[in-house]
């Protein structure tokens, strides 16, 4: 979508997958808190997004939405005005259908007005779910807040939630700022490798303005290794996926604020290229074996090495699988080390990778080698 937003991935914060329900003002505060206290906001995470279940059960009699008066007693403004002091952003939730998922008052026929509110409000992101949807169409139901949000001339950003069930990346280039592709991601190895593998089939219509969204992430909740973690959010860096942090940032590991806060990671998923990258190669027992690659801005690539079986392996990525001439020569930095690792490699690196983990490389071609004459 054209708004002049979404020019990289987003990167933020979103309660879902650590709260669900159990959201309140305090803990949005003290989120807001603890990104700019760890450090994450200064790395770009800067959108603090509110989902489901802030709003009250029934619209008042105006028919506008009201926040819940429990747990937002001091309303969405006021919120806004807190995370804006710190300089940061402030997202909401709501969903084109007549109720959201967790059964609060749906946008669907009230987009012009819940577009005011959270205009008035202060917000700027609207994550817009799919839920109770009437069976019409998401290319019906998504465009109208898209006019509505544009129609309050405040910039807002338009992530689409409607989990990939009609093709979103074939249609939502002109419509959203993102578009899930896949439903729900939970905390576990299975699910986070299935959706990485689904996301990546609609690798060819991301790009600045618009990008395709395998979900939030998961790192920091406990139901992976810190090795499938890294996995994760370096797959989810090179796919340029939205950068959501799903966990409670009030209460971090040490590996959970070193795996988020790795800037050479980050700046794979910021970099201004925009282009999403691929798994380009998979071969051992089941394809478990896989080079996932992409280009960068100046010329180089991002390849990460990914060792899906459970053993170590030796896994080797060959130039020709890159789209590179065999006889370039290539300096290799390793992303999670911190350091290159090789200075001139030729025709293919290898490397061992332990099992359910990856390696991250940038690698800048250097010149073409001649052979003496
Ligand atoms: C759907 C969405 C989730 C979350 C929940 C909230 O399942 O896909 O990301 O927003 O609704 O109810």
């Amino acid at each position: 979508l054209s708004n002049g937003l979404a020019l990289t991935p987003q990167m933020g914060w979103n309660s879902w997958n650590f709260f669900a329900c159990n959201i309140n003002e305090t803990v949005i505060k003290e989120t807001a808190d603890a990104l700019i206290s760890t450090g994450l906001a200064k790395l770009g995470y800067n959108y603090v997004n509110i989902d489901d279940c802030w709003s009250e059960f029934f619209r008042d009699s105006k028919g506008q939405l009201v926040p819940d008066s429990k747990t937002f007693p001091s309303g969405i403004k006021s919120l806004a005005d807190y995370v804006h002091a710190k300089g940061l952003k402030l997202g909401i939730y709501s969903d084109a259908g007549v109720f959201t998922c967790q059964v609060r008052p749906g946008s669907l026929f009230h987009e012009s007005d819940d577009a005011r509110l959270f205009a008035s409000w202060g917000v700027d992101y609207l994550k817009y779910d799919n839920c109770f949807n009437l069976g019409i169409e998401p290319e019906k139901r998504y465009p109208p807040m898209r006019d509505a949000l544009n129609a309050t001339g405040r910039t807002i950003f338009y992530s689409l939630c409607e989990w990939g069930v009609n093709d979103p990346a074939l249609w939502a280039g002109k419509v959203g700022n993102s578009w899930r592709t896949t439903d729900d991601i939970n905390d576990s190895w299975a699910s986070m490798t299935t959706i990485a593998d689904l996301n990546d089939k609609w690798a060819a219509y991301a790009g600045p303005g618009g990008w395709n969204d395998p979900d939030m992430l998961e790192v920091g909740n406990g139901g992976m290794t810190y090795q499938e973690y890294r996995a994760h959010f370096s797959i989810w860096a090179l796919m340029k996926a939205p950068l959501l942090i799903g966990c409670d940032v009030r209460n971090m590991t040490k590996e959970t604020l070193e795996i988020l806060s790795n800037e050479e990671v980050i700046s794979v998923n910021q970099d201004p290229l925009g282009v999403q990258g691929r798994k380009v190669y998979a071969y051992g027992p089941d394809g478990c074996y896989q080079v996932w690659a992409g280009p960068l801005s100046g010329q180089r690539l991002v390849v990460v090495l990914w060792n899906r079986c459970s053993k170590t392996a030796s896994i080797t990525a060959k130039w020709s699988v890159l789209g590179l001439a065999s006889s370039i020569s290539v300096s290799i930095r390793d992303l999670w080390k911190h350091e290159i690792v090789s200075k001139n490699a030729v025709a293919s690196f290898s490397a061992r990778v332990d099992g359910h983990a990856c390696e991250m490389y940038i690698f800048t071609p250097l010149s073409v080698t001649h052979s003496a004459s």
